[in-house]
């Protein structure tokens, strides 16, 4: 296994941008709520590596909420069953050695402050859930208030009220205060809006360094949001990791390098990203999609490479990715691009792609068998849109790329 080296919190921020786009319209969510977190936790003088934790995981806060309707329900002040989204996020945080000290931020992120009492955490913990939960509000907040004005100045006092009201019972009276106090300038509310608070992210990855982290470690990161992406339908569950298995047998049966192999399970894992900002009733829809239904699922390769670019180090795990739905005679999207265009791994990806979800129940289709499967990809080399040496190798180990499709 090969070390990858990268800038952990950038990747993470770019991963996080998929999760923004489950809001479909209320997108940046998480950005907002790691500013408004991070201002109230400076002005308490949290020290550096407090701020990075509280930061990282005010980003990923809702990583638990991969279903549009789910997070639509995010916009009410209080929900029922509003636990469940923050035992699911936790999950997955500790699903990742990397991710696992915020899962408890995670965990946390809806509970009152004078419940959190009884918990046996540390008391740093708490305040940083605590302070995700109030930043989360104040946005939660702004949201509902941008129906009436588009201007936040106008609605500011009411929001401070809301929060202050709950001093001592839902939030801590120390932040309470922090929160007061950096919330009444002007200028506060401003940086709420896309371009600013893109930019104060921005700010955070660049004063911090690329390491190196193994294989196994970068994996696990990119597989908690590979299961975020499958947990949107139960039709598409498990076909992520489906995809990325299948595309590094095939690489391994071409002999190609153990790190492209790796990098073939990452973009495999990856390749649906932009997938999150698909609203769910498309991906269970039994019936043809219409125009427009279907001009919003094209998009999703275009939301996938869009997020991956910005990770350095995964340049071509982000190319083969995005391109999984290029086809070799330029009938593909988003780009048309033919068969000088497409890599041989992003054929992989491709061709891996159309197996695994062919090996998966549709809402319109049952699962097809092996021999089906391969009649299809077949038809799709002799058309020209698959690449007929991948799907000849498919063929000749066809009960195996079932199993290594299915298996996880
Ligand atoms: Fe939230
Ligand atoms: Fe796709
Ligand atoms: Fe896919």
């Amino acid at each position: 296994m090969s070390n990858f080296k990268i800038n952990l919190h950038e990747a993470i921020y770019s991963l996080s941008d998929a999760l923004d786009l489950v809001g479909v319209t209320h997108i940046h969510h998480g950005k907002r709520v790691a500013y408004i977190a991070a201002e109230c936790a400076k002005h308490a003088g949290w020290p550096t590596r407090r701020l990075d934790d509280l930061f990282q995981a005010a980003i990923l806060h809702d990583c638990g909420v991969s279903k549009t309707l789910i997070h639509a329900r995010l916009a009410q002040f209080e929900w029922e069953n509003e636990a469940e989204h923050c035992l699911d996020g936790a999950a997955l945080m500790q699903s990742c050695a990397l991710l696992q000290p915020l899962s408890d931020l995670v965990r946390y992120h809806h509970t009152h402050w004078d419940r959190s009492e009884a918990l046996d955490l540390p008391l740093a913990t708490r305040l940083a859930a605590n302070c995700i939960y109030l930043a989360d509000r104040v946005d939660i907040s702004c949201l509902g208030m941008r129906g009436t004005s588009n201007n936040l100045l106008l609605s500011r006092d009411q929001i401070r009220t809301q929060i202050y009201e709950r001093r001592g019972t839902w939030f801590e009276p120390g932040l309470v205060d922090h929160f007061m106090e950096v919330s009444a300038s002007e200028g506060f509310w401003f940086a709420l809006e896309s371009e600013h608070v893109s930019g104060y992210v921005a700010r955070w990855i660049f004063d911090s360094q690329p390491m190196e982290i193994a294989f196994a470690e970068l994996r696990s990161l990119v597989r908690v949001f590979s299961r975020i992406v499958d947990a949107k339908s139960t039709f598409t569950r498990e076909h992520s990791e489906g995809v990325a298995s299948l595309a590094r047998y095939l690489g391994e049966q071409f002999d190609l390098t153990p790190r492209t192999c790796e990098m073939l399970e990452l973009a495999g894992l990856l390749h649906d990203l932009g997938k999150l900002r698909v609203p769910d009733e498309l991906l269970e829809k039994n019936s043809k999609l219409t125009a427009l239904e279907y001009a919003d699922v094209q998009r999703h390769s275009f939301d996938t490479y869009s997020i991956l670019k910005n990770i350095h180090g995964l340049e071509d795990v982000a190319l083969w990715a995005g391109q999984h739905h290029e086809r070799m005679d330029g009938s593909g999207y988003p780009y048309h691009q033919s068969s000088s265009q497409i890599s041989f791994e992003s054929r992989i990806i491709a061709a891996a792609d159309v197996f695994q979800a062919l090996a998966q129940t549709r809402p319109y289709r049952q699962a097809l068998p092996p021999a089906e499967i391969l009649a299809i990809l077949q038809g799709q080399a002799e058309s020209g849109k698959l690449d007929a040496s991948i799907v000849a190798k498919i063929e000749a180990h066809l009960p195996e790329c079932h199993r290594v499709a299915l298996a996880n």
